[in-house]
């Protein structure tokens, strides 16, 4: 199966609001979902979106205003029925 990268703004506005704080605990809900063998997680220059907090890309949907706080919520709540809606399909 080809994975299809998720992306997580890297740039200097995401990381001074806690992006290295966010990503071990994407990595760990990547793991827990088992998408390890669908998905890519890549670090991308500024998505330019920053006023809006952290923030994520999956295909052409942007996921915003992401914290070290909310990851998880976020995950379970928009980035994962994004990613299950697609992967449904295929
Ligand atoms: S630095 Fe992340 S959106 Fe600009």
């Amino acid at each position: 199966m080809v994975k299809e990268p998720l992306i997580l703004c890297m740039g200097s506005a995401c990381h001074q609001l806690g992006v290295y704080e966010v990503l071990p605990k994407l990595q760990a809900l990547i793991r827990d979902y088992q998408l390890d063998d669908r998905l890519i997680l890549k670090g991308s220059f500024c998505l330019e979106t920053c006023s809006d907090g952290i923030t994520m890309k999956f295909r052409d949907q942007c996921f915003i205003k992401i914290s070290p706080q909310n990851i998880e919520e976020k995950f379970v709540q928009e980035i994962l029925p994004a990613i299950q809606s697609v992967a449904s399909c295929c």
